[in-house]
């Protein structure tokens, strides 16, 4: 039985990291989908909040399981008996980072193997953050997220703003 984990923000989760999560289930028994309530970020979405998102988009696929966490991604990956973690490469970028990552996880729990999977072309350039700062400006998302996930990046903007407006 091949349980793995795809760790990461998810602030929110775009059609990037839908690719990523059909592929890594496709090759593995149980995928478990681990959002981080990121304390280096201030997510636009509560972890709550990116939770439901996740849950809605990938309602169709069986073996997918969306869990939070906190703290060390090898003491959740442990706590939830995976011993593999996905990670995606979008661009050369990416990949000192992760290569930094997988080898201090590997050192921290030799037991945890991170797998990683190349973004498909047409999600290479994409972000979390990209898609934030286009709803931000009014721009049109649709090509980068789920509709629903359109719908809750619009609305959650729009209830900012007016706070922003009222805080000024
Ligand atoms: N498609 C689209 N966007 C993608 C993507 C993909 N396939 N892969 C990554 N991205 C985006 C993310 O949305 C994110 O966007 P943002 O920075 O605009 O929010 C950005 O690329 C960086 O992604 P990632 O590196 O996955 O960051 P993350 O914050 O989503 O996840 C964790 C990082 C959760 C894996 C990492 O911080 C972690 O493990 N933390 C736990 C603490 C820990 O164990 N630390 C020690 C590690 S050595």
């Amino acid at each position: 039985m091949l349980r793995a984990i795809y760790p990461g923000t998810f602030d929110p989760v775009t059609f990037g990291h839908i690719d990523i999560i059909r592929r890594s289930a496709a090759i593995t028994d149980e995928l478990i989908v681990g959002v981080l309530q990121n304390k280096a970020k201030t997510p636009l979405f509560s972890v709550e909040e990116r939770v439901k998102m996740l849950d809605e988009v990938t309602k169709e696929i069986k073996n997918v399981k969306i869990v939070p966490f906190e703290g060390l991604l090898i003491d959740f990956a442990k706590e939830m008996k995976a011993k593999v973690v996905v990670r995606g490469l979008r661009a050369v970028t990416d990949f000192e980072y992760e290569l930094q990552m997988a080898q201090t996880n590997h050192k921290l729990n030799s037991e945890i193997e991170t797998l990683f999977m190349t973004t498909s072309l047409d999600y290479s350039y994409l972000s979390s953050s990209i898609v934030r700062e286009i709803a931000a400006f009014g721009g049109d998302i649709s090509q980068f997220v789920p509709e629903e996930v359109m719908e809750q990046v619009t609305k959650k903007i729009k209830e900012k703003k007016i706070q922003e407006k009222r805080s000024v």
